[in-house]
């Protein structure tokens, strides 16, 4: 629990103690506040809410609590004009904190929480013979992380890559390879080859209107599973994911699962079937819809008038799949803001087919835009950022500040990559979902200020410490950490497994970031306001125990957010 938490206990307790029998219906720990000044105590707690059930004065009931706290061993009170202040045994706060963290470092912050329970997620969902642009960057840093903390918690996870490989485009992409493409150009120049075949279809095609019918002809192969279509459909989609696992791997992203749109094409039937069987079926000028008028919701469509299905009719048999395989006790989309609708539309359209679970287990995880210094990524405008681009740049960028920071270190280059990489991932996840990003250089690559290398760097000054101290036999002596600065550090490590459980609660990365950055802030300013290596070996040996906490903490942080920690850099 967290020390607020503990007080708030004390509190409770003492009500308890000192009117028994009385219900007083307060929320304790919400009361509790932090004076202004740490003279004035750790805690206060106000009475004046107290007043009225316990039918007495704020002074009065101040000083019934206080002769009814009883816990030494955590904190003493003193009652002050209707408030109790709360002085925290800050040694043994210090003991207490530091052998609970260091008993198994790594773990520090994991838990059994979600233990027997499955959470598929459902991120990345990159669009065959597209470019992996920096548009796809959020879903995959969110889907990213929040596989790594539901793993920390205990959750069995099934991560998907729910794929964008099925629709007319790529029959006439096999239309325009056959005309004018070549299989070596197209292994060379990967997805920018494919692209210019179909930029090249589109022209042609104004010209000659007859190769829509061609292309159509060649989709309707692969729908048919016609083999050569299918071949070179496959071959299509291996060479995109090609491309895209150099950008996973440099992220240090993977998939358990890579079935996508056209994994689905022959489970639509059955649920168009099933939405027909249960009475849901409209017709619409040709087409199959779901009305929604009900809950105020444009039509769910599902079935165009030519008989097509689409990226919806996908979506529901993939969630009815995914039900039945992994009996899923949540499952996460991790997509665009943009695709509100479609999301409100389908989760309500599952429920209506009488799977009451749709209510409370699929969730909609959503973001904002990113932007570019302060322009948006529209395709059409042309200010296209690819991921890999944007990527390597980064490297090329971290490795001039190294250069000029630290030209002696060694290995380079693997530090440039993990601070190239970590500024991206960092701005990515600094701030809730929502928010609408807008990427600079200048602020990403800071190391000052709340940005990734400024976490990392306290990361390898922490490891920096612990070299230089060497081994150290002496018993640590927790009287040496009762400063203020020791005793924030100290809190916010306590705090931790609390901000990855709200994260996990919530799906939302930044709180572990913010959690990171905070304890590199405190650590930085007990850093600079105490002497870590000198006094007495026993206040040494504690200010290096904090110390370390304090490295395996973030350490694990950074990589609950997909960051890599270098020791040094
Ligand atoms: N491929 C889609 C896109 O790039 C995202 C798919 C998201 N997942 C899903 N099950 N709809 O917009």
């Amino acid at each position: 629990m967290e020390i607020k938490g503990m007080i708030a206990q004390v509190v409770e307790n003492a009500v308890k103690a000192a009117f028994p029998g009385v219900e007083t219906g307060i929320a304790y720990e919400a009361l509790l506040e932090v004076p202004p000044d740490s003279k004035m105590g750790d805690f206060a707690f106000p009475c004046f809410r107290l007043s009225k059930a316990l039918r007495m004065g704020p002074p009065m009931i101040a000083q019934k609590l206080c002769a009814a706290i009883d816990a030494p061993e955590l904190c003493r009170a003193e009652n002050v004009n209707g408030y109790l202040n709360f002085f925290l045994n800050r040694e043994n706060f210090a003991r207490d904190t530091l052998q609970k963290v260091m008993a198994d470092p790594e773990k520090w912050g994991s838990s059994q929480e979600g233990a027997g329970k499955t959470v598929c997620m459902d991120y990345s969902s990159i669009n065959i013979a597209k470019r992996f642009h920096i548009g796809h960057l959020s879903t995959t840093m969110i889907g990213n992380s929040l596989r790594r903390i539901y793993d920390f918690l205990g959750w069995k996870t099934v991560s998907i890559n729910h794929l964008g490989d099925w629709g007319t485009q790529f029959g006439k992409m096999i239309c325009a390879y056959k005309r004018w493409g070549n299989k070596e150009e197209v292994e060379k120049g990967g997805v920018d080859e494919m692209t210019r075949l179909y930029v090249r279809f589109h022209e042609e095609a104004k010209e000659h209107p007859e190769l829509e019918d061609e292309g159509r002809a060649w989709f309707k192969k692969i729908e048919d599973g016609d083999e050569e279509a299918l071949a070179i459909f496959n071959w299509f989609k291996e060479v995109t994911l090609k491309d895209a696992m150099k950008v996973y791997d440099l992220l240090g992203v993977r998939f358990d699962s890579y079935a996508g749109e056209s994994f689905y094409h022959d489970k639509t039937g059955a649920v168009v079937q099933e939405l027909r069987d249960k009475g849901l079926l409209t017709e619409s000028d040709g087409a199959q819809v779901v009305n929604l008028d009900e809950y105020k919701m444009p039509p769910f469509l599902v079935v165009k008038s030519d008989g097509a299905t689409l990226y919806a009719t996908r979506d529901l048999a993939a969630v009815l799949y995914r039900k039945n395989t992994y009996h899923f006790d949540k499952c996460l989309y991790v997509v665009a803001y943009q695709q509100d609708l479609h999301f409100r539309q389908l989760f309500q359209v599952v429920e209506m087919m009488g799977y009451p679970w749709a209510k409370d287990q699929l969730e909609h995880v959503a973001f904002g835009m990113v932007s570019y210094e302060g322009q948006s990524l529209s395709t059409r405008a042309g200010h296209v950022i690819y991921l890999d681009e944007l990527l390597k740049r980064a490297q090329e960028k971290a490795l001039d500040v190294i250069n000029q920071k630290n030209p002696n270190l060694e290995n380079k280059e693997e530090v440039a990559r993990q601070v190239g990489v970590g500024a991206v991932v960092y701005s990515d996840l600094q701030n809730s979902r929502i928010k609408d990003i807008d990427f600079w250089w200048d602020r990403a690559l800071n190391f000052d200020g709340e940005t990734g290398p400024y976490v990392q760097y306290t990361f390898a000054r922490c490891c920096s410490v612990m070299r230089k101290a060497g081994d150290m036999d002496a018993a640590p002596d927790y009287s040496a950490l009762q400063d203020d600065e020791a005793q924030a550090v100290l809190r916010l490590l306590a705090r931790f497994p609390e901000d990855v459980r709200a994260a996990c609660r919530t799906n939302e990365p930044f709180m572990v970031t913010r959690a990171v950055t905070e304890l590199a802030k405190a650590y930085n300013k007990y850093y600079y306001e105490h002497r870590i290596l000198e006094g007495e070996q026993s206040a040494q040996a504690a200010r290096m125990q904090l110390t370390d906490a304090v490295r395996r903490v973030i350490k694990t942080g950074l990589y609950l957010i997909g960051m890599e920690a270098p020791e040094r850099m």
